[in-house]
């Protein structure tokens, strides 16, 4: 992975922009939701629907809703959701969608290598086979202070970890996302580490909680979401739940991930949610939610610490919430 020795200062990461300016940006898009009926914004943001039928795995969808993984808030509309993505790899904005959509998702070959006993690789239709899905409506908290509410499709990460067996000396598992800068001009900027990649300990990714996503709102994932496989673990700050991931590696080292590489003072590798540590540059006391105009408190582990807090017992010289 290439090293970052010096970033030009406008290639700051979007939270590096202050609340207000987010703000704005999203009344924008606002809007121009508003206006999208005019100017034909489904047709024109959206993957086409010839597109969208030709996914061999969508005859799979929708799947059944495992009602122990529903949230007390609305659900986010699909075109508020769908419309304001962070995926640097197309760009370091939030509109992203219609750039996303040049993402070939067949063949998608994932790897699974490192330490683990059934070391191998996949076509995503054939690990699709060897699961079962169901969908779970998950909070996501990015670490810019906003936040929506999304019913992903997927299986229970644990599935993953089980095909691969992994030894005893694995203690975490490294992700990774496709790298392909003729696609995704985004990775023609030298300055960030590409492809991005992300990590969890073994224990996290075998947490109920943690999820591989393949589909989204009861249809295969659109493309800006992070087809075909992106990661939801919804206790952690958005950054973590890596999309169009291709390859996951057992490792005995903890991993570097991409944000902490750009900037770990800012971004650490565990990056749980919590309300009483602020970003160095800005509260995350409270979160906007996408598609209103509420503004709500955070809280511990985003909501879900009944079913995560153990994980972090003993360790108190972590920088578990940056
Ligand atoms: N994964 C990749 N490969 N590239 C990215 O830029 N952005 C992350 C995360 N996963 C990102 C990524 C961030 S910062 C957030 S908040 C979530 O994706 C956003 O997911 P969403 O666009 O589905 O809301």
């Amino acid at each position: 992975m290439p090293t970052i020795r010096k970033r030009p200062s406008w290639a700051l990461p979007e939270s590096a922009v202050t609340p207000e300016e987010v703000f704005l940006n999203r009344r924008q898009i606002l809007a121009g939701l508003g206006a999208g009926a005019a100017i034909g914004l489904g047709g024109g943001l959206m993957p086409s629907p010839a597109r969208a039928e030709s996914d061999p795995s969508a005859g799979l969808y929708p799947a059944p809703r495992n009602e122990a993984f529903t949230v007390e808030r609305a659900i986010t509309p699909e075109t508020v959701s769908s419309t304001y993505n962070n995926f640097y790899e197309f760009g370091s904005h939030k509109q992203i969608a219609r750039a996303a959509q040049a993402l070939q998702i067949r063949p998608w070959e994932i790897v699974i290598d490192g330490l683990c006993d059934n070391p191998q690789t996949i076509g995503i239709d054939d690990l699709l086979k060897k699961v079962s899905l169901e969908e779970r409506v998950y909070r996501l908290r990015c670490v810019e202070a906003w936040a929506m509410t999304v019913p992903w499709t997927g299986f229970p990460f644990a599935d993953l970890v089980r095909l691969a067996s992994p030894t005893t000396d694995a203690k975490y598992v490294r992700m990774e996302t496709f790298l392909d800068p003729d696609t995704a001009s985004g990775q023609r900027a030298r300055w960030y580490p590409w492809p991005y990649v992300e990590g969890l300990t073994l224990a996290e990714a075998t947490n109920e909680l943690a999820f591989l996503v393949t589909g989204v709102y009861g249809k295969p994932a659109a493309r800006q979401f992070g087809a075909p496989l992106r990661l939801a673990v919804p206790w952690k700050y958005g950054f973590k739940s890596i999309k169009s991931i291709v390859r996951f590696s057992f490792t005995a080292e903890r991993p570097v991930s991409f944000w902490e590489e750009v900037q770990a003072s800012e971004y650490g590798f565990w990056a749980n949610v919590n309300p009483e540590v602020p970003h160095p540059r800005w509260s995350q006391a409270t979160e906007r939610l996408l598609g209103s105009d509420e503004r709500v408190p955070t809280r511990l582990f985003n909501g879900y610490g009944d079913q995560v807090a153990d994980l972090y017992t003993g360790m108190d010289g972590e920088r578990l919430f940056m």
